[in-house]
């Protein structure tokens, strides 16, 4: 099976990840990535999808491609894509096309839903309770809090929301405001809060479990440490900061992010813990999910567990996806050949397959466009807090050619001359800008070669966190 040419779906880092999984096989010749950003054809292989120059993006855009290109196989990176049913499209067309389909994508696009179906099988879940009216919420948010002062709340709005869609509540104030901020508009995050979930807020460890299903075999993936608050522990001036400039009043939250850097292999998931996760969690949600609803889960699906003391997991949510930046220091430790457990997953073959993966460390981190003033030159502009808040874009960015060669760059929101500027100098174009992962083999090592590459980047803004994979070496 040689010359195979590939699809991936995605504008973000995670989607150069999977790019350069897929180009590391043998059997595939080239690597299409839609629509991708400057970095996708910074790799071997991989080219952007594009038609008279203009980079792809609609469902039907890329079907077209896939049947002009004669594509072998398409994989599909973030939820909203899924959501939109891409998978049915495609298969309907008889595409072969890697990622759960529309009817599956409900298990991230509403929490709601999941929570409900997760109790009736029951699987581990917080104590939780939806709600689609805010006087009824805050009512059983006030009670709640009156009747366990001890336990904090978890506001999540049900909808899709680029992974900020829950607000972790300090004090029964917070939960109050945070559902009027959530459901009352302004909606903080759109029609994603027009129902919530309000759900206690555990204890314990946090850990991102990934697996692959072809419908029947559930195998388990390599799992990362993850870093989601924007800032470390240690940073509470920031967050204040953040917080004013963000007109936000409860002024010590530490914003969640999509990630900002994270390490693999996980220092603590063991054989057993994943025996358990797999038994409790991750078999029984893709078997009753086809049971509920007749449609099998074919796809990578990642919990995002709380582990308590007792080292007993319970699900905060579950995504149809790989993780971003997860897949960043997860992906390049895999020795098997991905395109070949694509073909597994699709012709339900994983029962057949045992997956390798390097025992090094690969630790990536997180380059975001921080608190800012635009510059003059640029036409200047008020102080913005950064991601996860407002940020500016359209910043160069200098000192890639400076990186030590065998460290890779993922970038996750560059360009290159935007804005008719100069089209050879990159940009930034988002809040994560680029993932930067270094190996090696000791976590300290990686740790020690992922700051010092990381210091010779620049650009207007740019923050990240100091504390990844520290407290671990
Ligand atoms: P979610 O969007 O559900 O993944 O939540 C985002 C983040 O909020 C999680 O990664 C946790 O850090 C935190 N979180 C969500 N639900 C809970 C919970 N029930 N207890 C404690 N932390 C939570
Ligand atoms: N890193 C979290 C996510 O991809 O949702």
């Amino acid at each position: 099976m040689s010359g195979k040419r590939v699809l991936v779906v995605d504008s973000g880092g995670r989607g150069n990840a999977i790019a350069h999984a897929f180009a590391r096989s043998e059997s595939v010749l080239s690597v299409f990535v839609a629509p991708g950003n400057a970095g996708s054809e910074m790799m071997d292989k991989c080219r952007i999808a594009a038609e008279n120059g203009k980079p792809l993006k609609s469902i039907p855009e890329l079907l077209n491609f896939v049947k002009k290109e004669k594509i072998d196989l398409t994989f599909v990176g973030p939820e909203g894509y899924l959501s939109d049913g891409m998978v049915n499209v495609f298969l309907e067309e008889g595409q072969r096309i890697l990622g759960p389909k529309k009817e599956a994508a409900i298990l991230e696009g509403s929490k709601c839903y999941t929570k409900d179906l997760l109790k009736s099988l029951k699987v581990p879940v917080p104590p939780c309770q939806n709600f689609e009216d805010a006087a009824e919420a805050r009512e059983y948010a006030r009670q709640y809090c009156a009747e366990n002062p001890k336990k904090g709340l978890v506001i999540k709005a049900d909808g899709l929301a680029a992974g900020k869609g829950s607000v972790v509540c300090g004090s029964p104030e917070e939960a109050l405001s945070t559902v009027d901020r959530i459901m009352v508009e302004p909606r903080l995050f759109g029609a994603a809060g027009k129902r919530i979930e309000i759900e206690e807020k555990l204890e314990g460890r946090e850990l991102m479990f990934f697996a692959l299903s072809d419908g029947e075999t559930v195998l388990p993936l390599q799992s990362a440490l993850d870093y989601k608050q924007a800032f470390a522990a240690d940073e509470g001036v920031a967050v204040r900061l953040f917080n004013k400039l963000s007109r936000n009043p409860c002024l010590d939250n530490n914003p969640n992010t999509g990630g900002m850097g994270g390490f693999s292999p996980h220092p603590w998931l063991d054989e057993e813990l994943t025996e358990k996760i797999m038994k409790r969690i991750a078999v029984p949600t893709v078997r009753g999910f086809k049971e509920a609803t007749g449609h099998d889960y074919v796809g990578v699906i990642y919990f995002g567990l709380m582990i308590s003391d007792e080292k007993e997991p319970s699900v905060l949510e579950i995504n149809v996806r790989l993780g971003d930046p997860e897949a960043e220091v997860i992906l390049p430790r895999l020795k098997t050949d991905f395109y070949q457990i694509s073909e597994a997953m699709l012709d339900r073959k994983l029962g057949s397959l045992q997956l390798e993966w390097s025992p090094e460390y690969y630790l990536g981190i997180c380059a975001i466009s921080g608190r800012a003033i635009k510059p003059l030159a640029s036409g200047g502009g008020g102080e913005r807090p950064g991601y996860p808040g407002e940020h500016y874009t359209n910043m160069p960015i200098n000192g890639l050619d400076r990186v030590d060669p065998d460290t890779l760059v993922y970038h996750n929101g560059t360009a290159f001359g935007a804005e008719g500027a100069d089209k050879s100098r990159l940009f930034t174009t988002g809040g994560r800008v680029l993932t930067l992962v270094a190996h090696a083999a000791t976590l300290a090592e990686a740790r020690s070669r992922a700051y010092d590459n990381i210091k010779r980047i620049r650009f207007n803004g740019m923050r990240y966190r100091k504390d990844i994979g520290l407290g671990y070496v």
